[in-house]
């Protein structure tokens, strides 16, 4: 059995107190963060950079001993490997030349990502050498549904309608984006968990702007092959699942995808997930809004997460990531809370 809390948990512990993480906790409410950020020639180049990746996975654990760390890359640099054009605003956010039809699909170069990403896998290797041995190292990947509202957007949105109007109109289109962002997915994950990650986590962001069916087809099948085929390639390690608005259907997503822990978003009740906590591990699900308020309502907020969920296995996070008007002072109340929060 593994001395390593996080991973006991995801394996089906129940653990008090819980350990904990935060998604984005490598980010820009950190001074340390923004100091490394000035030094890469950009966003892109700081995730392809080993030593600058390297540096601000590391700066949250330094701090707050968080009992894993999540290898510091973006979801878009697939797409960047697959050949499309990805670029990122200061202040903005991610751009991309957006694909709509067949001819943007075939050209893309699938099956070579691996030579793009080779900067990100060494970030891995080095991260797994130099962590505290107790510290799991997570690796992660886009889910297809969420990467593919970008590609096709060619950035954000508020609610994706043009790119969910096309996965209706051209559903042949949309399949085949899907399907290879599927194989391209797995393929990327495999390398991650070969260079070093001792778990695996997609996030789909956008899985609630999805009707059941679409659900289905672009939430759930496609999470469901990537798991089989990481387990096909003989992949061992934990995967979570993040369907980002997808509580009314969580029970669903977690018995047909055979994921093995999932993360809940800040909507998601507190009972939706205890009632899943006997077949999967669950992460969640402060407001990272309460953390950026702090305070004695932040310690209200953490204990009723902790009391909520402490029947079953736990990893305490937030239920999305970390803002960047956030006081770090307040991660470190908010860590400190969940470590004295005793059963
Ligand atoms: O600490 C960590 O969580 C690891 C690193 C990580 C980043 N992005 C770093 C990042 C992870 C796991 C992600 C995932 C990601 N990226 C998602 C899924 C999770 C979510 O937040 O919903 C999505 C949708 C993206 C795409 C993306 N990247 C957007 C929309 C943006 C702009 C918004 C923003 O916060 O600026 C990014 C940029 C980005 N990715 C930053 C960081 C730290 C900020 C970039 C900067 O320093 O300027």
């Amino acid at each position: 059995m593994t001395d390593r809390r996080f991973l006991r948990v995801l394996a089906g512990e129940r653990l008090d107190p819980p350990p904990i993480w935060l998604m984005r906790q490598a980010g820009r409410y950190l001074p340390e963060y923004r100091h490394t950020r000035a030094q890469a020639n950009g966003f892109l180049d700081l995730c392809y950079t080993p030593a600058l990746a390297r540096e601000v996975t590391l700066q949250p654990i330094r701090r707050y001993a968080f009992d894993a760390a999540i290898l510091f890359s973006d979801i878009l640099v697939l797409p960047h490997a697959l050949g499309q054009a990805v670029w990122f605003v200061e202040g903005e956010g991610p751009r991309l030349e957006p694909i709509r039809d067949e001819a943007g699909l075939l050209a893309l170069k699938p099956g070579e990502s691996g030579g793009s990403l080779a900067p990100v896998l060494e970030t891995v290797a080095d991260l797994r050498a130099t962590l505290p041995h107790e510290v799991a190292l997570i690796g992660f990947a886009g889910a297809p549904w969420t990467v593919a509202c970008y590609m096709v957007a060619g950035g954000g949105s508020k609610d994706f309608v043009a790119v969910r109007t096309l996965a209706a109109s051209e559903p042949d289109f949309f399949r085949a984006l899907i399907d290879l962002l599927v194989e391209e997915t797995i393929g990327y994950l495999a390398a991650q968990v070969e260079a070093g990650a001792d778990a695996l986590q997609l996030f789909d962001s956008w899985a609630g702007s999805l009707a059941e069916d679409g659900f289905d087809d672009w939430v759930i099948r496609p999470t469901r092959r990537i798991v089989e085929g990481l387990r096909t390639r003989g992949v061992d390690v934990p995967i979570i699942g993040f369907p980002r608005g997808g509580a009314a259907l969580l029970e669903r997503f977690i018995v047909e995808t055979g994921v093995d822990a999932v993360s809940g978003d800040v909507a998601c009740p507190l009972s939706a997930l205890a009632a899943v906590q006997p077949r999967v591990a669950v992460q969640g699900n402060l407001d990272p809004a309460v953390v950026v308020a702090g305070g004695t309502r932040l310690d209200a907020a953490v204990d009723r997460i902790v009391g909520g969920l402490r029947d079953g296995p736990h990893v305490f996070n937030l239920g999305h990531g970390v803002v960047p008007q956030t006081p770090p002072d307040h991660v470190a109340r908010l860590v400190d809370r969940v470590r004295n929060t005793s059963a």
